[in-house]
């Protein structure tokens, strides 16, 4: 059903194996039977009021990215079960501030249900985006560098697991919707 190489562990070596340990599951490759369970799953989902301004609705961000061909929808799965979203594109950096569109990756639509949040999960799942960032690269070729995001200033949680994922803040970008952003960037290397 999944392809072998997105069952990786991304805990963190060192690290006890068990709820720190998070799978992307690729919604795009799934039939359409585990693609549906997925969706159910992901319609569960949710962050508090005050981080809407933040991000999507997380079912609505994955039907959109399903349809997008330059968008690759994850959930992201920890023991089994669903606990959060990314969505990774091509062609589009600059709507993180980048300064090109087709250089790196971009990370976008990333959130950690409320209730699963503070354990870790999304500096693992940041971390993960990367990884899998730099295997789709090797698959569709496009010669990407790395990946970037974009993180409203005012989004303590986002900067510091990002940070802790090992993004590295490239400056301000004030094209955000909700107020400025911080552009971040983790290379392939
Ligand atoms: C951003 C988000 C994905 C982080 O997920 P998470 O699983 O809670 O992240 P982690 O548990 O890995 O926490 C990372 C760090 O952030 C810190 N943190 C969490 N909430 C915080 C807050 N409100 N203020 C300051 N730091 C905070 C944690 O303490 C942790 O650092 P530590 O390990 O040194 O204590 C999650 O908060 C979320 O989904 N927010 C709503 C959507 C959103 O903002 N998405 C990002 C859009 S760019």
């Amino acid at each position: 059903m999944l392809e072998s190489e997105s069952e990786e562990d991304f805990s963190i070596p060192g690290e006890p194996h068990g709820p720190g340990d998070i799978w992307l599951i690729p919604l795009k490759m799934l039939d359409d039977d585990a693609r549906a369970i997925q969706l159910g799953a992901v319609a569960e989902l949710a962050v508090e009021a005050q981080q809407r301004e933040f991000v999507g609705d997380p079912l609505r961000m994955m039907l959109i990215s399903l349809e997008e061909e330059s968008r690759f929808p994850y959930v992201i799965e920890s023991g089994g079960v669903a606990v959060g979203v990314l969505t990774l594109q091509s062609g589009a950096a600059t709507l993180a501030g980048w300064p090109d569109d087709e250089s790196v990756w971009l990370l976008r639509g990333f959130l950690i249900d409320s209730k699963c949040q503070g354990r870790g999960l999304g500096t693992l799942a940041a971390r993960a985006s990367v990884e899998e960032a730099r295997k789709l690269m090797a698959r569709l070729g496009g010669g990407q560098a790395g990946v970037v995001l974009s993180v409203n200033e005012r989004n303590p949680a986002g900067l510091a697991a990002y940070t802790k994922a090992g993004f590295v803040d490239s400056g301000r970008y004030v094209g955000g919707s909700a107020g400025p952003q911080r552009t971040m960037y983790k290379s392939f290397g």
